[in-house]
């Protein structure tokens, strides 16, 4: 079990300003991270896998996290850490609305696989608000998100976002 290793489950559609705090901070703290784009059966997504993998690895490289990789698995969570030998799964929480969902999760991903722990961090308390679906539903309103999304993608996010409101 490699203890030097954690991965920073999400859906990243697509990824803020508030994932990229939590991913950076990971890269600090452990020798790898892997970012895994997995599916959220309760949500429904604007961007694709391959594209939320492509914004993600963009931000990534353009942060200088040399230690953080990027997957997407189409399948459990707690299969996924088991295919890796990764015991430690960081998640940044938001408020007290985000915990009883999470804690829920982390649960259930520990009954199915007992080797993972979930490790919290509380989100920087300017992105506490943030939130892909508000990113999504400003851009798809022609606001201005370059407050909220990194800037390395600013372009992307909203090329994509017009493309698909023509
Ligand atoms: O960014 P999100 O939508 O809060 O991320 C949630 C996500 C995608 C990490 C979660 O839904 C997940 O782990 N999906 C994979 C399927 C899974 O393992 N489900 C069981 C957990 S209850």
């Amino acid at each position: 079990m490699n203890k030097s290793l954690a991965i920073c489950p999400g859906s990243f559609d697509p990824v803020t300003l508030g994932h990229l705090d939590v991913i950076a901070r990971a890269s600090g703290m452990f020798e790898k991270v892997i970012v895994v784009i997995l599916k959220n059966a309760n949500k429904t997504y604007s961007f694709s896998p391959e594209e939320r993998a492509q914004l993600l690895k963009k931000t990534i490289k353009d942060a200088g996290l040399n230690n953080v990789e990027v997957d997407a698995y189409d399948g459990l969570l707690a299969d996924y850490a088991k295919k890796h030998g990764a015991k430690i799964i960081l998640k940044g929480l938001r408020a007290m609305s985000d915990f009883e969902y999470e804690f829920q999760m982390a649960l259930a991903n520990k009954k199915l696989n007992p080797d993972i722990e979930t490790v919290f961090i509380t989100t920087a308390a300017e992105n506490m608000y943030l939130s892909s679906s508000m990113v999504k539903q400003i851009a798809s309103m022609d606001g201005d998100i370059s407050g909220f999304v990194p800037s390395v993608i600013h372009k992307d996010i909203l090329e994509r976002l017009s493309k698909k409101k023509g």
